[in-house]
């Protein structure tokens, strides 16, 4: 069947069948369809949807057009998360050494961040040495001894998503929940995984900005994962401020650091942290429940065991030796620390998760297009979360930056993310709403 064909079927509102998608999918891939093919699908995708079933086969498609990672000779369950971005989110960082203290294996490949969310690998390449981009020996090799390895995309992993997704990104079609789904889902089945927890967010920070439309993405994630075979569940969590109480590259890792030695633990991110491990081990039987999943996870941190094998895995990819003894030593710091004072005194009532992040790509932390280099010494701590008192003495936040100019612009935008008044204002919303389960 010729591409305009399988567009036409589409466009008129007709079904794909699994045949007509993977020879879409393989031109695509080899260059068989044009760019403007490949935008007229998305298009017509965009308005008229795909069943479960096309995703499905989508998603398989695109899997296949690359390599496709094999962890046949890690006995461990091989788990993973996939969360769908936001500020403040280094849950990462945390999660991957507790899971693999409890007994999986974390191959975790991240990504870059783009606009107002922040990036795992950018984070990590704060810390010297660290080779995010390891050959496949030394990451097969520190997921085997050490039982988890972030890194950033190494093999040629779902590259038909990767020139679909470049065109969609030009062409108005990536808010298609349909094709999120098969973009996500073919990145991760490329990676080998067993098991899948996804973090769909919804709030002022988030992709997704309001719950319903998070829900809706959530419910597709799960049914057409477990449709190709991999057993996923989906956690529904808040994303109206930022989650941990720093946002940037370094302050985000030592925030984890805080985190992970126990002498600074945000609440918010805490309890993600901790309710997504509980669904990853219960997911891979490595727990009975998501509840008693938990409690390992809880018993991972609280032993130290988690901040021991995150040193490892830092020190196996080529960070410092001692990086969890002193972090500070090696983590960038910008020259400038200049605290943001609310023009009012009160309560933090409701923050724009998405200008905080905003505020931290105006210091250079982030990055407006994909070639944009990160500063990873920038960026935010000591953000003020909702219910917080602020007043002369307690800043909304404390800015890293380079110079006096960041500091001018950074400071406007982080200012007009903050609505001050009274307590009664505040708008409560669970921290992990509601789960999705196939
Ligand atoms: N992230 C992805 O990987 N793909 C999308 O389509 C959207 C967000």
């Amino acid at each position: 069947m010729l591409p305009q064909e399988i567009v036409r079927l589409k466009r008129d509102g007709g079904t794909l069948n699994p045949d007509h998608i993977q020879l879409f999918v393989n031109g695509i891939t080899d260059g068989g369809v044009t760019e403007g093919q490949v935008a007229a699908l998305a298009m017509a995708i965009f308005f008229r949807g795909l069943s479960i079933d096309e995703r499905v086969a989508l998603t398989l498609a695109m899997r296949d057009s690359g390599d496709v990672l094999d962890w046949s000779d890690i006995e461990a369950p091989i788990v993973d998360k996939h969360s769908t971005g936001g500020v403040g989110d280094n849950v990462s960082l945390m999660l991957a050494p507790a899971l693999a203290v409890c007994g999986a294996a974390v191959p975790m490949i991240s990504g870059r961040g783009l606009g107002h969310t922040g990036g795992t690998l950018d984070k990590l390449e704060s810390i010297p040495g660290y080779t995010a981009k390891p050959d496949n020996t030394l990451f097969r090799k520190v997921v085997k001894e050490v039982g988890c390895a972030i890194i950033g995309q190494t093999a040629n992993l779902a590259p038909a998503d990767k020139r679909f997704y470049g065109i969609r990104d030009v062409t108005a079609t990536v808010e298609s929940i349909d094709l999120i789904t098969a973009s996500i889902l073919s990145k991760k089945l490329a990676a080998g995984l067993e098991t899948l927890v996804l973090d769909v967010k919804w709030g002022t920070g988030a992709f997704m900005g309001s719950y319903e439309e998070a829900k809706a993405l959530a419910e597709s994630l799960v049914l057409v994962a477990n449709g190709a075979g991999l057993k996923t569940t989906a956690l529904l969590t808040d994303m109206n401020e930022s989650l941990a109480s720093a946002a940037g590259n370094a302050v985000e890792v030592q925030n984890a650091v805080d985190f992970l030695k126990g002498t600074h633990i945000d609440n918010r991110l805490w309890d993600v942290t901790v309710a997504i491990g509980g669904e990853a081990l219960a997911t891979a039987g490595l727990a009975a429940n998501p509840e008693e999943g938990r409690a390992n996870m809880s018993r991972a941190f609280e032993s130290g065991e988690a901040a021991e094998v995150f040193g490892r895995m830092v020190t196996a990819l080529g960070g410092p030796a001692d990086f969890m003894d002193k972090p500070e030593v090696y983590l960038p710091k910008a020259p400038l620390e200049v605290p943001v004072y609310a023009p009012e005194a009160g309560i933090v009532t409701k923050v724009d998760a998405r200008t905080v992040g905003v505020a931290v790509v105006e210091l250079g932390g982030g990055r407006t297009a994909p070639e944009d280099e990160v500063d990873p010494a920038v960026g935010i701590i000591n953000i003020a979360g909702v219910g917080t008192t602020v007043d002369s003495d307690n800043p909304i936040g404390i800015i890293h930056a380079q110079n006096e100019d960041q500091v001018r612009r950074a400071q406007d935008v982080l200012l007009s993310a903050y609505t001050v008044g009274e307590a009664s204002e505040i708008a409560e919303f669970d921290t992990v709403r509601d789960r999705i389960a196939k």
